[in-house]
């Protein structure tokens, strides 16, 4: 069994459910409480033991290869000005020198298509894929879970988790069977099935391990739900000739994509904040307690 080493993040959506905010910055970078979005994505990746870095990006995007690289005038001014805390905050960011590559997914033609964009860097080798929308608060990190289940199990491991079931249309939906070590089998795959036709609650999340033979798959997949070419249609097909598992992520996820979650997301890193967790509770309960809903 191959070690995984590789992960990739698509980062070319146009981010429209964010105008104008996202007009000249990328949805990705938008900042929860202190650092962007992509950042705590990156973070879960390297804990869970990730060396190299791969990024899908597409126009407009050319920041987040800026903030995964040094910045040297301000690096130099800090230095001088013997800011160590802010310097180290900088430091912790970064990934080592060669650790990254960025390719383009050149046209929006689904997350399936932009997953395929990465198949001359990831090469011959099992791969993790995080959607960088979906940021999850976990002592131990979402991938860093998947990958003891992996170790245990080989093959492809998704994450997944539970939702209500009138909100399964949003996503991709898998099927449950028989457990295994620390997971399940996957009986089913299906990308945003209709209301009521769900083969269960459990949501794919956004976080996967998967075997590059999805690659070729991808290569020749037809558009699916909403006309673009779907990782989950490419998956199961897949799931036919290789071992399939699900995780359950038992954590919280915030779906960074979503004006709610995004708020969502800010309160519960803001609640853990060691400069404002205290100070900040009462004052929003009092402006919760305050402030009426606008009809
Ligand atoms: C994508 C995947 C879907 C998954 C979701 C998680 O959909 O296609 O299977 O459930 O991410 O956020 P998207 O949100 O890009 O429409």
């Amino acid at each position: 069994m191959k070690r995984l080493r590789k992960a990739v993040f698509p980062v070319a959506g146009l981010g429209t459910r964010f105008l104008p905010a996202t007009k000249a910055v990328p949805k990705e970078m938008l900042t929860v409480v202190d650092k962007p979005v992509i950042q705590y994505v990156f973070d879960e990746a390297r804990a869970a033991g990730i060396e190299h870095f791969v990024f899908v990006t597409g126009r407009n995007k050319g920041v987040i290869e800026d903030h995964f690289d040094i910045q040297d005038e301000l690096q130099r001014t800090l230095e001088q000005r013997n800011k160590g805390a802010a310097l180290d905050i900088l430091s912790a960011s970064l990934p080592e020198p060669g650790q990254t590559s960025f390719t383009r997914q050149q046209s929006p033609l689904g997350l399936g298509h932009a997953v395929w964009c990465a198949r001359h860097i990831i090469g011959d080798e099992p791969f993790a894929l995080l959607l960088p929308d979906m940021v999850m608060q976990d002592d131990k990190g979402c991938l860093s879970r998947m990958v003891e289940v992996y170790n245990n199990t080989g093959g492809n491991v998704i994450s997944t988790e539970e939702v209500a079931p009138q909100d399964t249309y949003k996503y991709g939906i898998v099927g449950k069977g028989e457990d295994t070590a620390g997971g399940f089998k996957i009986t089913e795959m299906v990308e945003k099935p209709p209301l009521g036709t769900a083969p269960s609650n459990l949501i794919i999340n956004g976080r996967y391990i998967l075997q590059p033979e999805i690659f070729s798959i991808l290569e020749n997949q037809q558009a699916g739900a909403g006309g673009e070419i779907q990782l989950t249609d490419a998956m199961l097909t897949l799931a036919k000739e290789q071992d399939f598992f699900g995780f359950e992520f038992k954590g919280r996820t915030f779906d960074c994509g979503s004006k709610e979650g995004f708020i969502k997301a800010n309160v519960a890193y803001a609640m853990q904040h060691p400069e404002m967790a205290t100070s900040l509770r009462p004052e929003l309960l009092d402006l919760l307690a305050e402030i009426k809903p606008a009809r």
